[in-house]
C-alpha cells in the first residue's frame, strides 16, 4: 500500500487543523447566537464546509472510511456518513467515531462527496442531494460500477465528477483503483481523488473508455485469483496434502510471488524462466498449464468480463 510522504501527511494534518479551528470558531459563533439571537441568526453565513461526505456506508463505503482514518487523511469529525440503515449508522458511529445520519439535513456545504451506494441508487440519491448544493456543488467521486461520467454529469449538473473503480481488497487496504475525471474536473481535484483512494491501496488514472477493461481485469480479478488459489489447493490435496496445509501453501505462494514481482519490478516471464530449470519440476508444471490453455483462459476471462461490463453500461 502507498504510504503518504512526510510532506503530504503534514499538508493533510494542517488542513485538518484548519478545519477543526474553523468548525470550533463556527460553533463559538453559533453559541454566541444563542445569547444574541438578533445579531447571530444567519447561521448559514458561518457554516463551514464538511471536508468529506460519504453517501452509503456499506462494504465499500466502510472500507474507504477505514482507510482514510487509518492513514489520518481526515480526522473522524471531518467526515459525515449518510447511511439509511439504522444498524449500519450505529455501527459506523461506534466503530469509527464519525457522525452517521439518514437524511440530507446538515450534509452541505461539503468539499467532497463520495458516492458509495448501489448503481441503481444513483438517480434517487442525486435527486435528494442536488437541491442542497445551492450553487456550490462539491467534488463528486463515484465508485458506482458501470455508471458513466455522462450519467453522473447529467445527474449532478455543474458538479465536477470523477469516476472510480476500486476492487474488493480495499477492505484490507490493498485495492487498486482506476480513476477518470469528467469535463469540469481540475488537475488539483484529480490529485485530491488520487490521494483519497491511495488510502485503500494503489491508484491508476485511465481515460474513461478503458473503465470496462479495468472492470474486466482488476474489478473482477479477485474472483479469478480466488479461483486459482482454490484450484492450487485442490491440486495439493490431490497430491496428498491435508486441505488446510494445501490452502496455506497456495495462498502464501500467490501472495509471496506477487510481493516478489512488485518489490523487484521483475517481469513475470523472467521470474518464470528463473524458476524453470532444464528438465525440472517447474517446467513440467508450466507445460501442463500451457496444454490446458491456462494463459488464454485468463485472457478470455478479462475480455468476457469487459464485454459484460460494456453491456451492463448500455442497459
Ligand atoms: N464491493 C466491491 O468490491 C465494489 C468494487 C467496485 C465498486 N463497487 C461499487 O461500490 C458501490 C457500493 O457497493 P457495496 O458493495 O459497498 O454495496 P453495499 O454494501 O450494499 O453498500 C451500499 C450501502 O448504501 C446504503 N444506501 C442505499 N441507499 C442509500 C441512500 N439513498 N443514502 C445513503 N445510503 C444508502 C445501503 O443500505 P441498505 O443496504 O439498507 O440499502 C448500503 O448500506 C456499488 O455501486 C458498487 O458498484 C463495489
Amino acid at each position: 500500500m502507498n504510504k503518504l510522504t512526510r510532506d503530504e501527511r503534514r499538508d493533510v494534518q494542517w488542513q485538518s487543523r484548519v478545519y477543526l479551528c474553523q468548525s470550533r470558531f463556527s460553533k463559538f459563533l453559533l453559541e454566541l447566537g444563542a445569547f444574541f439571537p438578533a445579531r447571530f441568526t444567519a447561521s448559514q453565513e458561518f457554516s463551514v464546509s464538511i471536508p468529506l461526505v460519504i453517501i452509503g456506508g456499506g462494504v465499500m463505503g466502510e472500507a474507504i472510511l477505514a482507510g482514510l482514518l487509518r492513514q489520518q487523511l481526515y480526522p473522524p469529525d471531518a467526515i459525515l456518513v449518510r447511511e439509511i440503515s439504522p444498524e449500519r449508522q450505529e455501527y459506523l458511529q461506534r466503530q469509527y467515531q464519525v457522525r452517521a445520519i439518514a437524511g440530507t439535513e446538515g450534509l452541505f456545504p461539503a468539499e467532497t462527496v463520495l458516492l458509495a451506494v448501489k448503481p441503481q441508487g444513483l438517480e434517487p440519491v442525486a435527486a435528494s442531494l442536488v437541491p442542497h448544493f445551492q450553487g456550490n456543488p462539491p467534488l463528486l467521486l463515484s465508485i458506482l460500477a458501470g455508471v458513466t461520467l455522462q450519467r453522473l454529469e447529467a445527474a449532478f449538473p455543474q458538479a465536477p465528477v470523477i469516476r472510480a473503480m476500486p476492487n474488493t481488497p480495499a477492505t484490507v487496504g490493498a485495492a487498486i483503483t482506476a480513476i477518470a475525471g469528467g469535463n469540469l474536473v481540475k488537475e488539483a481535484q484529480l490529485e485530491a481523488a488520487r490521494r483519497l483512494f491511495e488510502a485503500i491501496g494503489q491508484v491508476v488514472e485511465v481515460p474513461e473508455f478503458l473503465m470496462d477493461a479495468v472492470t474486466g481485469l482488476s474489478g473482477s480479478g479477485p474472483a479469478y485469483v480466488a479461483l486459482a488459489i482454490e484450484a492450487l489447493a485442490d491440486g495439493g490435496v490431490a497430491a496428498g496434502l491435508a486441505r488446510g496445509t494445501a490452502l496455506q501453501l497456495a495462498l502464501q505462494t500467490v501472495l509471496g510471488t506477487a510481493q516478489l514481482l512488485q518489490s523487484t519490478g521483475l517481469h513475470p516471464a523472467v521470474l518464470k524462466d528463473r524458476v524453470s530449470s532444464p528438465g525440472g519440476t517447474t517446467i513440467a508444471g508450466v507445460a501442463a498449464l500451457e496444454r490446458a490453455g491456462f494463459r488464454s483462459a485468463l485472457i478470455e476471462a478479462v475480455l468476457a468480463a469487459q464485454r459484460r461490463s460494456q453491456e451492463l453500461g448500455q442497459s
